[in-house]
């Protein structure tokens, strides 16, 4: 009686043993199946930033293109944007890193203009300090404007609770060729990035293009659907790192 009670536990140890070692298994292959897809998204970064250090024609090192700015292969594509079709006027909204790519692209082809609009006197400034230690100066107009609350047509009903730059700062811009959203950052109000193309509509050349960065986020995704079917524009969609969209006037 006694030995069968034994065996009997013993075979449920041996049980709960195999149960465990699959589920070990299984965690196994899913953390490596996560490292092999990271190494694979980094290194197509590296990739990005090796051909995008190799078109710069700066003096000094870029700022590092984690987290905040524009990853390596938007920039890239930034980069070759500019120097093909050649734009003229060019807004962005965050300055940053992709400042910097934008003016080297500007002085390359040693035509056009970016105005840049920071909400932050401390990013801004530092952006600033960066073109000028380039000798950039004359590629880019950077403008700090505070967030202030958007009253105009946005996403959300309660207009109250959003915000945006403050409208003077881009009273005198017209005919813009490219126009870049890449801010104020997500964190500041729902949808925070929406206005800007009510804001600009009027003033984008006929064939301009908008990006959008960060599509690969819901609320940036919704911004784009719902900018496309109010302004009747077409999208693309690429699937960058953090997503790209490309909006153009039907
Ligand atoms: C997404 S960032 C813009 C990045 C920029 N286009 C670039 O490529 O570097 C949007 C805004 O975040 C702010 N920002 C930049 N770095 C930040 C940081 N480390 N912490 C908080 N805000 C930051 C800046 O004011 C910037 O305008």
């Amino acid at each position: 009686m006694r030995y069968n009670t034994n065996q009997a536990i013993l075979k449920r140890v041996e049980e709960l043993f195999a149960k465990q070692d699959k589920k070990l298994q299984e965690m196994q292959a899913k953390i490596l199946s996560q490292i092999q897809y990271t190494e694979k998204l980094n290194f197509a970064q590296n990739e990005s930033f090796y051909w995008l250090a190799k078109r710069l024609n700066l003096k000094n090192a870029l700022p590092p293109t984690r987290g905040w700015p524009m990853s390596p292969d938007v920039l890239l594509k930034l980069h070759e944007y500019v120097m093909s079709a050649k734009p003229k006027k060019i807004v962005e909204f965050g300055s940053g890193v992709s400042t910097l790519v934008i003016c080297d692209a500007l002085r390359q082809n040693s035509e056009g203009l970016l105005y840049s609009i920071d909400h932050s006197e401390q990013f801004g400034g530092q952006t600033l300090q960066n073109i000028k230690r380039e000798s950039l100066e004359n590629f880019v107009d950077l403008r700090i404007a505070p967030l202030e609350p958007w009253l105009s047509e946005h996403i959300h009903s309660d207009t109250k609770s959003v915000f945006w730059y403050q409208k003077e700062c881009i009273g005198d811009i017209c005919d813009i060729d490219l126009l870049i959203v890449d801010g104020p950052p997500g964190m500041t109000c729902p949808s925070a990035r929406y206005p800007a193309v009510p804001a600009l509509y009027d003033r984008l050349s006929p064939n301009a293009e908008v990006w959008l960065d960060d599509t690969s986020r819901s609320e940036e995704k919704k911004i784009c659907e719902t900018w496309a079917a109010k302004y009747n524009m077409n999208v693309k969609y690429f699937p960058l790192e953090k997503g790209l969209s490309v909006l153009i006037k039907k």
